[in-house]
């Protein structure tokens, strides 16, 4: 199977300029940043070929492998990840725990469980999303690792609404970049998988992560 690295990861910024990545066609939302355009990533495909230094695992609080991406981990990564993550105690909802890769081509597994979406408390779900997502950046950072990649968190088996969702990781990112370790990641990749997935992105990140002037013909921003 072959692996991507990080720098073969198109960065905003390439996808803007190869016109695969749009201008958003409502005005960008309050804070929206293209400061960071050349640090995020975008890629549809499957994370567990990804050579990048951490890959983001969508896992579920007995952290001993599941369906879906989690399944998919555990299978590349082979018995040494459970071994290790039986160690670990679980992980309650909206929190992250860190292990090595094992057979995976990424140096280490962060695994984040996100809330099963709760459509009469939504802003319940949120919180415990964006935990996710910052409690895995700040795992990264701590562990001095350069290059994170997520997988779409809480968007499959647990339901959550893919626009939503991606809001999140987007408005989690950006403010991490904006805050005072944010110079510490090289790359934030964004990974999705299903249709649905990439289509909120395409729609969501430039909203969030608008195109520098410089990036589109038109010069619209
Ligand atoms: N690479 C990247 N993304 C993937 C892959 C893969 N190989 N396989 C699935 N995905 C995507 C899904 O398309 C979805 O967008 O990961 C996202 C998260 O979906 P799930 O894996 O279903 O995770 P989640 O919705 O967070 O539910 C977690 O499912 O697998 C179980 O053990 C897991 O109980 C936990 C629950």
């Amino acid at each position: 199977m072959s692996h991507t690295s990080a720098s073969d990861i198109p960065s905003l910024t390439s996808l803007y300029r190869s016109n695969e990545l749009k201008a958003p066609n409502h005005p960008p939302l309050n804070g929206a940043s293209s400061a960071y355009n050349d640090r995020i990533g975008l890629i549809r495909g499957d994370i567990t070929t990804l050579s990048v230094d951490v890959i983001v695992n969508a896992a579920n609080t007995s952290l001993l492998g599941g369906g879906g991406v989690d399944g998919a981990i555990h299978r590349g990564a082979g018995p040494g990840l459970r071994d290790e993550c039986r160690t670990l105690g679980g992980c309650s909802t909206g929190s992250s725990k860190i292990t090595d890769a094992y057979n995976l081509p990424c140096r280490r597994v962060i695994h984040t469980v996100g809330p099963v979406y709760n459509d009469t408390n939504p802003a319940k779900s949120e919180a415990a999303l964006r935990s996710c997502y910052q409690s895995s950046l700040d795992l990264a950072v701590q562990n001095d690792l350069k290059t994170i990649a997520f997988s779409a968190i809480s968007t499959g088996v647990y339901g959550y609404p893919s626009d939503g969702a991606a809001h999140v990781a987007c408005d989690t990112v950006r403010k991490f970049m904006n805050s005072d370790d944010g110079h510490k990641l090289d790359k934030v990749i964004f990974v999705t998988f299903e249709l649905k997935d990439e289509r909120a992105y395409a729609k969501v990140i430039p909203r969030h992560f608008p195109p520098a002037i410089s990036d589109t013909g038109d010069g619209a921003t």
